[in-house]
């Protein structure tokens, strides 16, 4: 059995007891070290092939543990792992967007979730320029930085999850020019918002289409 489990600051008891006696673990090197998974059943993920060619190569009827940040269903492993044909159980946990909309108590069916997660940066920037409320996954090349620089001189307010659910989270809400001074740490995400999430503008207006109305449909 390959169980994917989701992981958000603390694992979930389930997932410790499936890391200790599983006969492979793969995972970041801060979720595998905080599960204390020994080196001989550890796979630090880094590219997914050699990930998939260990799985595949366990016998018959061992049990493989892949351990994802957030939820692994968004921007996540599971993704590649099914089109490779392996077969997966999903445990998830709550994603660092919804984490961090949740820290400064927006709604967010109305927020357009970008990624410049390894991704070419610019169309999650962009929607950063034209969109009231975006929610970014960011990584160490494009990140709080990027983002100020994209949005400068729209007035957008920014809300900084760094690290969520580890002993060091921090959230802010920040300005341009409080943000353009900060050297996030890693991992965050960031919140761009046209309205201050105290401002009741900021709740926005609930749309039967998740992230707004879109033009070309009706
Ligand atoms: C490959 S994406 C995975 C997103 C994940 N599936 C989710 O639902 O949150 C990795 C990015 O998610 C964000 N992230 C993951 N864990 C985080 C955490 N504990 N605190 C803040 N951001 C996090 C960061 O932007 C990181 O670079």
């Amino acid at each position: 059995m390959i169980t994917v489990y989701g992981y958000l600051g603390a694992p979930r008891p389930a997932l410790v007891d499936a890391a200790a006696s599983a006969s492979l673990v793969v995972g970041g090197r801060r979720h595998l070290d905080a599960l204390a998974v020994p080196d001989g059943r550890r796979l630090v993920l880094g590219r997914i092939d050699p990930a998939i060619d260990a799985i595949r190569a366990l016998p018959a009827g061992a049990d493989a543990v892949v351990v994802a940040s957030g939820d692994p269903l968004f921007y996540g492993v599971v993704r590649r792992l099914r089109a490779a044909g392996l077969a997966l159980r999903v445990v998830p946990e709550v994603g660092s967007l919804q984490a961090a909309f949740a820290a400064v108590a927006l709604p967010w069916d109305d927020a357009l979730l970008v990624s410049a997660h390894g991704n070419d940066p610019a169309p999650a920037l962009a929607a950063c320029r034209t969109h009231p409320k975006v929610g970014l996954l960011t990584d160490p090349r494009t990140g709080l930085g990027e983002i100020v620089a994209a949005t400068a001189g729209l007035g957008r307010l920014y809300v900084l999850a760094e690290r969520i659910g580890e002993e060091d989270e921090r959230v802010r809400v920040l300005t341009e020019d409080e943000a353009a001074a900060v050297t996030p740490a890693q991992p965050h995400v960031v919140l761009v918002l046209a309205h201050h999430p105290d401002d009741p503008a900021a709740l926005g207006a609930q749309h039967p289409l998740a992230g707004g109305p879109r033009e070309d449909l009706p």
